[in-house]
């Protein structure tokens, strides 16, 4: 077999894993949604879940089945001027639109009123009507050669209030006009009580939820093994074992583990292919440091004080926490601690076990906190 030398792994948001794990369920309600034509329930999808559990490289493959159909895809993600974005997008290219780069008028595009190439429109009451105007004008064109548009919004939990009306308002109208088309929104779990509780927004809740959990263990080791023989390697027995329980079935490790691991070997010995236990070992430790400096050490910052102190509390348990044993340690009312229970539930930081019992839900959560309580306890006590 040839031996590659490039890194299959990859271990960046966004880009894709050499194999997708896991997903064949929600890829194959997207795939019977293009085929059952307008009205199939996941032509209109809501895809949520944990950072890095996959949100964005499940919109690169369902974009990746609608072109194979003959589709076009229009990928946005959340911010300032989507719908904006979203109508310049949405037309086609004008002919010789190049030659007039140089004069900044054609390009702007304004949040309270301006002009998108053909659209005009007055003010953010329009919006609507220009989103729907350019969607049918594109879809329609579509729907002469039998294709039809796939719009897909990611970090859709960040969506301004007035865009995610229009594209509400816009996407009705295309309902009623039966049109070929498909959306797809990805976010973080905040986005569906956000969302779902808005009254302009109850399309929503028509939205078909696929909510992205980890995958299981076992597809995670075929997965490796198959990965590593790819590139020449063997990864099995022991060390892909440990490989495989090291990641917890959440998609960012799996990534990590597989490219540190696959280093290591190659590192430590690059004319037998065959990964050791050492390597295993070495190239977890890697992957861990990894995911605390990217994915623990972010969210953490992104809690309150009082959330990270709930935490450290928990972290002093080796399984789930009594959340009343919780409420004792932070020398508070159970009721006070049931708060910031609620938002990490939310958050998808925590997770419910049952019978008062709460549990991390990101793995290596726990060690990381331990590691680093000083740190977090000093943080707490300056009031940051
Ligand atoms: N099903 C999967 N199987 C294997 N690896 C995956 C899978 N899904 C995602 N990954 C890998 O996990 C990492 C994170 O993926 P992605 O960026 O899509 O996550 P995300 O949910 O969009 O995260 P964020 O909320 O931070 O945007 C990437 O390295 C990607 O290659
Ligand atoms: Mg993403």
């Amino acid at each position: 077999m040839n031996k590659t030398k490039q890194n299959p792994f990859k271990p960046g948001a966004g880009y894709a894993p050499p194999l997708l794990i896991g997903r064949d369920d929600d890829i194959d309600d997207f795939v019977e949604g293009l085929d059952n034509g307008p009205g199939a329930p996941s032509r209109l999808m809501r895809v949520t879940g944990a950072r890095g559990i996959g949100k964005t490289v499940l919109l690169s493959k369902f974009a990746e089945v609608a072109s194979a159909r003959g589709w076009e895809v229009i990928r946005e993600s959340a911010s300032e001027g989507l719908c904006a974005r979203l109508v310049a997008q949405l037309q086609p290219p004008a002919r010789g639109r190049h030659d007039f780069t140089l004069n900044p008028s054609v390009n702007v595009a304004g949040l309270i009123g301006g002009s998108l190439g053909a659209y005009h429109y007055e003010s953010p009451q329009q919006m609507p009507l220009t989103l729907a105007g350019a969607m049918r004008e594109r879809i329609g064109r579509l729907e002469k050669r039998d294709a039809g548009l796939l719009i897909e919004i990611d970090e859709a939990q960040a969506v301004d209030k007035n865009d995610m009306i229009a594209i509400a308002n816009a996407a009705q109208a295309m309902n009623v006009e039966n049109r070929n088309y498909a959306l797809v929104f990805a976010g973080l779990p905040s986005m569906s009580s956000k969302w779902l509780n808005n009254d302009a927004t109850t399309f929503m809740r028509r939205a078909e939820p696929h909510a992205l959990r980890d995958v299981p263990l076992s597809a995670v080791a075929v997965s490796f093994g198959d990965t590593f023989e790819g590139t020449g390697m063997i990864l099995a027995g022991d060390p892909l074992q440990a490989a495989t329980e090291a990641t917890f079935g959440y998609p960012f490790m799996i990534q990590l583990v597989g490219y540190y691991v696959w280093s290591q070997a190659r590192r430590n010995h690059p004319d037998d292919p065959e990964v050791t236990i050492e390597d295993a070992q070495a190239g977890i430790g890697k992957a861990l440091t990894r995911l605390g400096e990217t994915v623990h050490g972010p969210e953490l910052d992104g809690l309150s004080s009082v959330d990270r102190t709930y935490l450290l509390a928990m972290a002093q348990d080796d399984g789930p926490s009594s959340t009343s044993v919780i409420a004792e340690r932070l020398g508070k009312g159970v009721n006070y601690a049931g708060n910031y229970r609620a938002r990490l539930l939310e958050a998808q930081v925590i997770e419910n076990k049952g019978y008062g019992k709460v549990d991390f839900a990101i793995p290596y959560l726990r060690e990381y906190l331990r590691e680093h309580a000083a740190f977090y306890r000093m943080s707490a006590e300056s009031g940051e």
